[in-house]
């Protein structure tokens, strides 16, 4: 078991990765002798609820699997239902699945009363080695990913890579692309360890499992401790192949194409479109590119069929950007990843027209 502490905008908590079984005293605690409410899907309850209601007594209550969960009419169901229960603003809420489950369940929580605890029981690779950590939580709206969010740390956030045995092939893999991410970032884990690593990751080891996930909780520990609000560019750089990824979301209708599998195309298009400015090796662009395919990643647009004269617009309209220049994470090589302020729309538009 592994316990990384992460202090963030004024809080403490800690992510515990190991059994679920372990953390059964820290839930209890929380709970102070009350049922805890718990948000999931029928999906990851039916395989896994016991293992949780074995811990303490939960009540479950479920929305849609996956990107449908991110919704107005979710978002109000919920807050009916905490209201319902008459929840007090010091109990907590539980969110049981993906990071859908996760930022529904976070921004919930943030609302509720002007803000409840919400802790992260994260169950696909993606929201253990990424999304339960680091308080943002959105819904998607007006065909837009993540418009409307907040922040809002956890309480406590357990991490057990057991629960990833019963995940589907593809949810693996696009989970994976985020942990490539933090090797192209140069944040820990490190991409020549991945190129050795990866088939056991994604075949199933558990100790590798645990050893990626710690390495990337304690990397983005540290950004989001740095930055927690994602204002001064320190955390951005956790956005690296973001804004294709979600531009390519939006234009393949949300919830297509799967986050993490934006997220490679994306990184692979920045590192295509670093390349082409001269600020990264095409060797490494290639080397980065074959990596994914290997994962079994789509890492092209024809790989996702979206129109690619929509990604411009989607891009244009992302929040990252500041004063009208347009914001991107690009690259000087792998594991050099920075944030250029001043990228010309000209230039990404000649780019995109042209992608693979
Ligand atoms: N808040 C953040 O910092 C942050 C970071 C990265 C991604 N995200 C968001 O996370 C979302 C993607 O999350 P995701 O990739 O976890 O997918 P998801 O939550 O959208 O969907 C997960 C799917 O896998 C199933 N599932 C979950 N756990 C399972 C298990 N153990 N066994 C079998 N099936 C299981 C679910 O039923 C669901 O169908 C996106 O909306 C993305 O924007 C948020
Ligand atoms: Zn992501």
């Amino acid at each position: 078991m592994t316990i990384i502490p992460v202090h963030a905008a004024g809080c403490r908590y800690d992510v515990v990765v190991g059994p679920l079984a372990n953390a059964g005293r820290r839930l209890r605690e929380l709970a102070r002798g009350r049922p805890v409410p718990a948000v999931t899907d029928e999906r990851v309850w039916a395989l896994h609820g016991a293992v949780l209601a074995d811990l303490l007594p939960v009540e479950p209550v479920f929305v849609p699997e996956g990107e449908a969960a991110k919704a107005w009419d979710q978002l109000r169901r919920l807050i009916a239902w905490l209201a319902e229960l008459n929840l007090d603003r010091a109990s907590p809420v539980l969110a049981f699945g993906g990071g859908s489950v996760g930022d529904l369940t976070g921004l919930a929580a943030s609302l509720f009363k002007r803000g409840c605890p919400v802790v992260h029981v994260p169950t696909t690779l993606l929201a253990q080695v990424d999304s339960a950590v680091g308080g943002k939580t959105a819904i998607d709206a007006e065909d837009q990913k993540n418009l409307v969010g907040s922040f809002h740390q956890p309480a406590l956030v357990l991490a057990d890579v057991a629960l990833l045995d019963t995940l589907d092939e593809r949810q693996l893999r696009a989970g994976y692309a985020e942990v490539v991410k933090y090797a192209l970032i140069g944040q820990d884990l490190r991409f020549d360890w991945l190129e050795d690593h990866g088939p056991a990751i994604l075949s199933g080891d558990r100790l590798m499992r645990e050893e990626t996930v710690s390495q990337c909780i304690t990397a983005k520990a540290r950004l989001v401790e740095a930055d927690p609000e994602d204002r001064t560019g320190v955390r951005a750089l956790l956005n690296f192949g973001h804004t294709f990824g979600h531009a390519i979301e939006s234009a393949a209708g949300l919830g297509t194409v799967l986050h993490g599998e934006a997220v490679a195309v994306g990184m692979a298009l920045a590192f295509d479109f670093s390349a082409e400015l001269g600020l990264c090796p095409h060797a490494d662009a290639e080397r980065v590119r074959r990596h994914l395919r290997e994962a079994g990643l789509p890492t092209t647009l024809a790989d996702t069929g979206v129109d690619r004269g929509a990604l411009l617009p989607l891009m244009g309209a992302d929040k990252k950007n500041e004063g009208g220049s347009l914001r991107l994470v690009l690259t000087r090589g792998i594991g050099d990843a920075f944030v250029a302020r001043d990228v010309d729309p000209g230039r990404l538009a000649d780019f995109l027209a042209r992608a693979a």
